[in-house]
């Protein structure tokens, strides 16, 4: 069983994701992190992000690899572990370009491909591009100022700056993540975290009552 959770950047998707995993049992798989990853490891390697070909051989090289649980997810490249690093405001500057190549993308899809099931998977285009057979889609949505006030508790900037951040990174993210037909659109402006989840289960749930 695959159930994903697609939506716009800080509209809840990992913590949904993961309260919905350990609800049900199963890992969650975060596909953000392996386009964070890419960017580091390109980075580091003074890679110019632009440049496909490079970007894929290096990462091939490093045997990156994704470890999902629903706790939380962890990134490495053979032995050393790169999931503290991934949310730097490097990476956070330089990954939309990384998402943007379809080289890389492909890269992602079929890391993700290879992943044993059951598990809870969220990002951009789980539901549309990556597991359009998935039982079960959900698509988060918020308002920037909405999205911007929730990121204004975990960092201390004005909720104006986040919110501009936000709209850009909006504008950058080259996925525009449109919903599948088939996933349940969910407003998360009104509601908890908790709510959210609340209601990503009662729908999971449902087929099977
Ligand atoms: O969800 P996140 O902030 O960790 O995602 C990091 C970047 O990767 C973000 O710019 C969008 C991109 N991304 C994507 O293009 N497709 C996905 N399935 C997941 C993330």
């Amino acid at each position: 069983m695959i159930v994903t959770i697609d939506g716009v950047a800080a509209s809840g998707k990992s913590s949904v994701a993961s309260g919905v995993a350990r609800a049900l049992g199963i890992p969650y798989v975060s596909s953000g992190l392996l386009y964070r990853a890419a960017t580091l490891l390109g980075l580091e390697a003074g890679l110019p992000l632009h440049q496909a070909a490079a970007l894929l051989a290096h990462l091939q090289g490093n045997s990156l690899r994704l470890e999902p649980r629903a706790e939380g997810n962890r990134v490495w490249a053979g032995e050393r572990e790169l999931t503290l690093e991934l949310h730097s405001s490097r990476v956070d500057a330089g990954v939309s370009a990384v998402a943007a190549l379809p080289e890389v993308r492909a890269w992602v899809d079929a890391q993700l491909r290879a992943l044993p099931e059951p598990f809870v998977a969220e990002g951009r285009d789980m539901g549309t591009t990556v597991f359009p057979h998935a039982e079960a889609k959900f698509y988060l949505t918020a308002s920037p100022r909405v999205r911007a006030e929730r990121r204004a508790k975990e960092r201390p900037e004005d909720v104006p700056v986040i919110e501009a951040a936000l709209t850009e990174r909006d504008r950058l993210d080259t996925v525009q993540s449109a919903p599948a037909p088939d996933a349940q659109v969910i407003d998360t402006g009104p509601l908890t975290l908790e709510g959210v989840i609340e209601e990503v289960l009662a729908s999971v749930r449902a087929p099977l009552a």
